[in-house]
């Protein structure tokens, strides 16, 4: 069974601490993506849990058994790389079979796993040509056709995606994640895109700083994050973040003094400011949940409209100058640019913060 279970697990390189007390647990079959900014430690994870790193602490575990002294080639996993690093001067076969002639696999089944790996990712025809003679995309397939064929418990993928270009990163990725529904094997995922996370992962695991933030599914991380980071991290334009003092009104009528405005905030929530006893939150609102209409609560002005075909990003300030964005349909009106507006939404899609721990606020 191919569960990886991390539990307390920290690595340092002299004084810079590159995963700081990470627990998590993969299901079988899961596929997890670690999502992170650049040096947030997501690679040196990976590297753990192939066996390529030692961790300073902890305990990692792939299917039942403990693997900190199991050496990485008896670990049952095999790792992709950005850099997926074929032999030039060997055939596309000669590639994917690579790992199986070092395991002394015998020649028929060797054939047989290559031809079925090929298939799966469309390399049937492409076998006897040398990876010079391949696309950029295609030699990605056979750097993912090398690890499948090794059938391992667990694949471990550092960024493969990132040496493609736009257009075949969103094709490759849609066909990891058929891949994945095929060969039902864990895949442990890494990337710094939250587009990939969002589109391809059963769950999501976001680390900063060697931290691990939240763990979910990637509906649940976006419409409750757990941080400011999170909150920040997930989601394109990015949520808006305002910081305003808590105003009490007539005993239990909460609200939050923005620049231009005021924004009520629920009774339950309200509570939850109390009991915190916070003198100011940070009001987060994605952009899609923000509407520009006459009667808004918020005086805020546009500034630049951009039009992406599908919708628009309209871009203002509000009355201290910090810039909001607004994202609207194609079909709605536009509005001009330079131009008075006021600002609405819902308050079921209002995320408060607390400024200094940077925590989430529930009822
Ligand atoms: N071999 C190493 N020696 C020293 N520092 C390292 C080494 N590998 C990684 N680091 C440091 O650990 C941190 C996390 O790196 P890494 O895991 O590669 O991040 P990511 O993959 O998220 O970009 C970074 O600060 C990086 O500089
Ligand atoms: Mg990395």
């Amino acid at each position: 069974m191919g569960r990886v279970a991390i539990q307390g697990v920290t690595k340092r390189f002299g004084d810079v601490t590159a995963v700081d007390h990470l627990t998590l647990e993969v299901a079988d079959q899961e596929f997890l993506v670690l999502l992170g900014p650049s040096g947030c430690g997501k690679s040196t994870a990976l590297r753990m849990i192939a066996g390529l790193d030692e961790p300073t602490e902890g305990v990692i575990e792939i299917g039942a058994r403990v693997v900190n002294d199991v050496e990485a080639k008896d670990r049952d996993v095999a790792m992709v790389f950005q850099s997926y690093a074929l032999y030039p001067h060997m055939s596309v076969r000669r590639n994917i079979e690579f790992p199986l002639r070092s395991r002394r696999v015998d020649r028929d089944e060797r054939q047989q796993l290559v031809e079925e790996a090929a298939g799966m990712l469309g390399l049937d025809t492409l076998l006897d040509r040398k990876p010079a003679q391949l696309s950029g995309g295609q030699r990605q397939r056979v750097a993912l056709a090398r690890a499948i064929v090794r059938r391992p418990q667990v694949f471990l993928m550092d960024e493969p995606l990132s040496n493609l270009d736009a257009k075949l990163r969103v094709q490759t990725r849609a066909e990891l994640v058929e891949l994945h529904r095929r060969v039902t094997t864990t895949v442990i995922y890494v990337t710094h895109d939250q587009v990939e996370a969002m589109t391809m992962g059963d769950r999501i695991a976001i680390l900063n700083d060697g931290l691990l933030q939240q763990v979910g599914p990637p509906q649940d991380v976006y419409e409750r994050p757990t941080n400011l980071f999170v909150a920040r991290f997930i989601g394109n334009p990015p949520m808006n973040t305002v910081t305003g003092k808590v105003v009490r009104a007539d005993g239990d009528r909460h609200a939050v003094a923005v620049p231009g405005g005021e924004i009520a905030v629920k009774p339950e929530i309200g509570k939850a400011l109390d009991r915190l006893a916070l003198a100011e939150v940070v009001a987060g609102i994605r952009p899609e949940h923000l509407e520009l209409g006459a009667d808004g609560p918020i005086e805020a002005t546009v500034s630049v409209v951009e039009s992406l075909g599908h919708e628009r990003h309209v871009f203002c300030r509000l009355t201290d100058g910090q810039p909001v964005i607004v994202r609207q349909q194609a079909a709605e009106a536009a509005p001009a640019e330079q131009t008075p507006a006021r600002l609405t939404f819902d308050d079921a899609n209002l995320h408060l913060f607390d400024p200094t721990t940077e925590r989430r606020v529930e009822a």
